[in-house]
């Protein structure tokens, strides 16, 4: 294994094999020090001579209790957390500033702290005052959280410890100091000792802290993905602040599936909760225009339906353009290869804009067919029925692929008044009742068929 570097950037973490007064990586200025994790103390060399004590071993078969969880009342959070709050878990909810963090995590203590949990909102942002009036704003001036503004995580654990809760929530870890740790707090070695402090904090006293932790604009590097590995669940609130829709989103779980989703709105009065995610991704929409498919989506172990717009214009000169917000660039580079080598649509000379409406993210490949439908639509100038659905996987070859979870994703659909699918053909024989299924082998099949034939280059 080749040894680590001894010095580290505290702005964005690069390590470096000497000390230099700027960092290459980040370009910032004196913010170089020797690694203190990485320096050999006294107890090194002590590790092999001095005798440790001997470590609990068990079998693969044996189970230790499920850990008791609590349910925060919030259909929408309980099922993101997989099924309510574990005890003694460490919890992270990263998002953009001004997303909505501290709005939900108030909602959430109150919910918690109602349903019989001591909880500590700890801010190190907002003074008590400015709390106070986010908490009478929210109506939530009379339930039983206990607060505090404070930054000293020193300070901070010895409170807890007197006070013993069942939740602690701090807001934000970036704004946490340990005195242990010289750097300024909000760099990678003050979030990251404060971090792993009140994560062992939270395991040896058996008692829950969520963490909110600021994802930095030029990256995240500084920001809470530092810390992913150290904690037990990860959650990543989501969404356009011009959209009042937020999705709380599990990438991490050891307690529960990840990529699970919740579904917030944001009201004058709080979050609400979205008990019916297709129905308000839809609601924006608009007349049928070209470029605008509904795709047929899962999140978690949910449907959800949302529109997928797509606007292909003239480039003037030089490289044209690729703009992708809610799906994955790359995947948008390889669909426009396919449409070119495939079904001979190039998209040369033309600028691409890709947009996943209401911000939402997708990751799942099943988007692929939705997404050549609407550039295609884009490029033809023709608009797709408003009544139709589209999902499937596209290959290299320009096959279609049948996706996961087909059955759900129809029912769905027909649901809200959907009468058409469009989807690749499945060995399995599909039924569903009061949809028009056209299933197609093939993209160049699903141009000819929706599209007629399309011009060609030119
Ligand atoms: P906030 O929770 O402070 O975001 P974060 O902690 O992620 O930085 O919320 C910020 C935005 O939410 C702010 O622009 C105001 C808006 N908001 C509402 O629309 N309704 C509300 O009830 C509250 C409390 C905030
Ligand atoms: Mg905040």
């Amino acid at each position: 294994m080749a040894r680590d570097p001894g010095f580290r950037c505290s702005e964005c973490g690069a390590s470096h094999s000497k000390w230099s007064g700027r960092c290459e990586a980040c370009g910032a200025w004196n913010t170089i020090t020797e690694d203190q994790a990485l320096t050999a103390g006294p107890g090194a060399r002590a590790l092999g001579a001095r005798r440790g004590a001997a470590i609990r071993l068990t079998d693969l078969a044996t189970q230790d209790a499920e850990p008791p969880r609590t349910d925060s009342g919030v259909a929408e959070l309980d099922r993101v957390l997989g099924g309510g709050l574990v005890r003694a878990s460490a919890l992270l909810v990263g998002g953009d500033p001004g997303i909505g963090k501290s709005t939900l995590l108030l909602q959430a203590a109150a919910r918690f702290a109602r349903n019989g949990l001591k909880v500590i909102y700890v801010s190190g942002e907002e003074s008590t005052a400015q709390v106070q009036m986010r908490a009478r704003r929210l109506g939530l001036e009379k339930s039983p959280v206990i607060l505090a503004a404070e930054t000293a995580l020193r300070d901070i654990l010895t409170t807890l410890e007197a006070q013993a809760p069942d939740l602690v929530i701090i807001d934000s870890i970036q704004t946490m100091w340990a005195d242990t740790v010289e750097s300024a707090p909000g760099s990678v070695s003050q979030v990251r000792a404060c971090a792993h402090e009140l994560t062992n904090f939270a395991k040896r006293r058996g008692l829950s802290v969520i963490m909110v932790g600021h994802v930095t604009k030029e990256g995240t590097i500084a920001g809470p993905r530092v810390i992913e590995h150290m904690v037990d669940t990860v959650l990543y609130f989501e969404g356009d602040r011009g959209h009042q829709f937020r999705i709380l989103r599990a990438v991490k779980n050891r307690f529960g599936p990840a990529d699970e989703i919740g579904v917030f709105e944001m009201t004058g009065k709080g979050l609400a909760e979205v008990r019916n995610p297709s129905a308000l991704f839809l609601s924006e929409r608009g007349q049928p225009a070209p470029g605008s498919v509904v795709f047929a989506g899962i999140e978690g172990t949910r449907p959800v339906l949302c529109e997928i717009q797509a606007l292909v214009a003239p480039a003037p000169h030089g490289q044209p353009r690729r703009s992708v917000v809610g799906w994955d660039g790359t995947r948008l580079a390889m669909i426009l290869a396919v449409l070119e080598a495939r079904c001979g649509l190039p998209f040369a000379g033309l600028d691409v804009y890709l947009n996943v409406a209401g911000g939402l993210r997708i990751s799942e490949p099943a988007a692929d067919l939705a997404v050549a439908a609407a550039l295609v639509s884009a490029r033809e100038d023709v608009a797709l029925p408003e009544t139709t659905v589209i999902f499937g996987e596209i290959s290299l070859s320009g096959a279609l692929r049948p996706v996961v979870q087909t059955e759900i994703r129809l029912k769905e659909a027909q649901k809200l008044g959907f009468t058409t699918a469009i989807l690749p053909k499945a060995a399995k024989r599909l039924t569903a009742p009061g949809l028009a299924l056209r299933q197609v082998p093939d993209l160049a099949g699903f141009v000819a068929d929706v599209f007629g034939a399309p011009a060609a280059a030119g």
